[in-house]
């Protein structure tokens, strides 16, 4: 009855604090054994400490749950390897993956540097695939897996300074895409979570009052289903403030503006139908658009 995870072990990376700490206490609470991972470093990365993945084990414990600490980067892929050895030598296995830890370094894209860009792509995007290269086989030997990744709405809509994060953030929805496709055979489900949360990463980003409404709390139920052995696959799961939404990836119908000299200023003319978003669809994979584009060209030139 309801979302159990008895039996089940996670791994939850930057759970030391804010979403993270909330992600792993949760799961802990409905049975999971929780592998809590934490850099324990500043805001924008910087120093590192095991002490906060250790009080968040200390909170798990204290409440009759099973955890581990663990002070591993994402960003080292060895030490990786040894923090998913660590829950394998512990429990046996992994059945969740909660891909969380991050940093910021926001800045204009004009006053950027391009070490600040590459660090936070290195932490988000790389954090991920180290973490998820490191579980993947052992997932696909259990024929069970779910992994979580989390994007931003900065990536999938954009917010001004957040040009590096949001690369980064919008990078993990691609590598959702694929993985979703390629873990199915083996009941890898493998989402995205973009939420939103009064943490340290959005202390003075919002006014007080926004900050009050946006309890890290309010954003776990949809982690949880991500978690879940009922999950999703393939899905972009909004959370904040107790609302849930999805986002998608989406395709319009289009416009066949066939081939040659003229077909620039025919697109101009007719940009409003190409973007017309009525029967816009979700595609299962990247095949869908060379069929629709192969689809119409076909239909067009048979009625030539
Ligand atoms: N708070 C929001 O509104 C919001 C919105 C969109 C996305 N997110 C994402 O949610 C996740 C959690 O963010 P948060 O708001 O709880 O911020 P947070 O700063 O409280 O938590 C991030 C945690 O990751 C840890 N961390 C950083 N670098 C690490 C590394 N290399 N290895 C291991 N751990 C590392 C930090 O020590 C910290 O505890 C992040 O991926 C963030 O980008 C948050």
């Amino acid at each position: 009855m309801g979302i159990d995870f008895k039996g089940r072990v996670a791994i939850v990376t930057g759970a030391g604090g804010g979403l993270g700490r909330q992600h792993a206490l949760a799961l802990a609470r409905r049975g999971a054994k929780v592998l809590v991972n934490d850099l324990g470093g500043a805001r924008d990365g910087s120093g590192g400490s095991v002490s906060a993945a250790d009080a968040v084990v200390a909170e798990i414990r204290a409440a009759g749950g099973e955890a581990i600490a663990n002070g591993a980067s994402v960003t080292d892929f060895a030490a990786v390897q040894a923090m998913v050895q660590q829950a394998m030598d512990a429990w046996g296995r992994v059945d969740i993956l909660v891909n969380n830890a991050g940093i910021l370094r926001d800045k204009s894209f004009a006053k950027m540097d391009l070490a600040d860009f590459a660090l936070v792509m290195n932490v988000h995007l790389m954090g991920a695939v180290h973490c998820t290269k490191a579980v993947w086989d052992i997932m696909a030997a259990q024929k069970y897996g779910r992994i979580v990744m989390t994007t931003s709405s900065s990536g999938l809509y954009g917010n001004f300074g957040q040009s590096n994060y949001g690369a980064a953030k919008m990078a993990l929805v691609g590598l959702m895409q694929t993985l979703a496709i390629e873990g199915a055979k083996n009941d890898i489900r493998v989402n995205c979570l973009a939420p939103t949360a009064a943490t340290r990463m959005t202390e003075g980003l919002m006014p007080e009052e926004v900050l009050q409404a946006l309890q890290p709390e309010a954003v776990v139920p949809a982690m949880l289903v991500l978690a879940s052995h009922e999950a999703p696959t393939r899905t972009i799961l909004c959370a904040g403030a107790g609302t849930f939404e999805a986002a998608n990836i989406t395709l319009t119908q289009g416009v066949y503006l066939g081939k040659g000299e003229q077909v620039p200023e025919a697109l101009t003319a007719r940009l409003a139908e190409v973007t017309e978003r009525a029967g816009e669809m979700v595609p299962q994979s990247g095949a869908a658009q060379g069929s629709n584009e192969v689809g119409k060209a076909m239909a067009g030139s048979l009625s030539d």
